[in-house]
């Protein structure tokens, strides 16, 4: 049996030697290749990915050199995510991963666009590797304007408005973080053609674990310094944003935590899937 500590101990170095060999490689300018890389080689607990790889090794798929790169696909969108989530316009941030944003570091018009190339790269990397429209299909529409992109434009919308529900808030915190992930466990049960009702199992989890995801961010917010967060914290009610845990405070969001956990684990009853549980741990220091 192998433990979620094993898993990341294995993959992430896999994980990442794959994006900084390929990263080098996919851009004719060294100047713009070396800003895309900046961001993404900054630090990064490389969740999605190692969920992607996590599921498929649950399921029984072998993971080669392509199931890497798909996995890497996902993380470049994710990073492309977080560069314009830090712009001026959006969060406003200077620090991310521990080092200055990629605004901070290389100037607005280069933060945007090393944003603009990540996320079709992403794309590109998972259909050269897999060969399979379905993956495609479940990564676009995750990060598209019925999902990722859409949380973020609820969450500006929202921000320093006091007519924002709870209602659209739970629905801006699934939308914003929660869809990636789900799409993370998705391509994966896609890949490996899995019965219906064990694939079932699997995505009950990844919406529970997706949903958790960003409650677990917002705590951070509260309970991180900065040099812990890798970002800056103490932040989200100052600035007026309305999330799971300004509106519902740090006790509720604890407890909505804790019962998501336990659906989580409820989900994957029965299955060979202790590393993905695992995941559920990370939840610990802000519990
Ligand atoms: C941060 O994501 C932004 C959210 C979507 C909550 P992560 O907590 O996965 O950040 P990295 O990838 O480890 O930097
Ligand atoms: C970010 O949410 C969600 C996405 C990037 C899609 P936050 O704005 O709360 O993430 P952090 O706290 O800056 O990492
Ligand atoms: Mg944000
Ligand atoms: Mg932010
Ligand atoms: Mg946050």
């Amino acid at each position: 049996m192998t433990t979620f500590k094993e898993f990341q101990a294995k993959y992430t170095p896999i994980i990442n030697d794959f994006l900084e060999g390929q990263l080098a490689k996919e851009s004719d300018d060294p100047r713009f290749a070396e800003i895309m890389a900046y961001s993404v080689m900054a630090g990064g607990k490389r969740l999605r990915p190692l969920l992607f790889l996590a599921t498929l090794d649950a399921l029984g798929v072998e993971i080669t050199e392509k199931e890497v790169q798909a996995a890497c696909g996902i993380e470049l969108i994710h990073t492309y995510s977080l560069i314009h989530d830090d712009l001026p316009a959006m969060d406003n941030d200077d620090y991310r991963r521990g080092e200055l944003t990629s605004h901070k570091k290389w100037g607005e018009a280069e933060a945007i666009l090393a944003g603009d190339a990540l996320q079709p790269l992403g794309i590109q990397w998972i259909a050269q590797a897999e060969h399979n429209w379905k993956l495609v299909e479940i990564i676009t529409e995750a990060v598209g304007p019925k999902g990722m992109v859409a949380g973020q434009y609820l969450d500006i919308d929202t921000t320093n408005n006091e007519d924002s529900s709870e209602e659209v808030i739970d629905h801006m915190e699934w939308l914003k973080t929660g869809c990636l992930i789900l799409a993370s466990v998705q391509m994966a049960t896609a890949l490996a053609a899995c019965p219906d009702q064990q694939a079932q199992k699997y995505l009950a989890f990844a919406k529970h674990f997706g949903r958790s995801y960003q409650l677990y961010d917002d705590l951070v917010d509260i309970v991180e310094s900065q040099e812990e967060a890798g970002k800056a914290t103490h932040k989200d009610q100052e600035v007026g944003k309305n999330n799971s845990l300004t509106m519902l405070g740090a006790e509720a969001t604890r407890n909505e935590l804790k019962q998501l956990i336990e659906k989580g684990k409820a989900d994957l009853a029965g299955e060979k899937a202790e590393v993905l549980l695992g995941f559920l741990d990370l939840y610990q220091k802000v519990l």
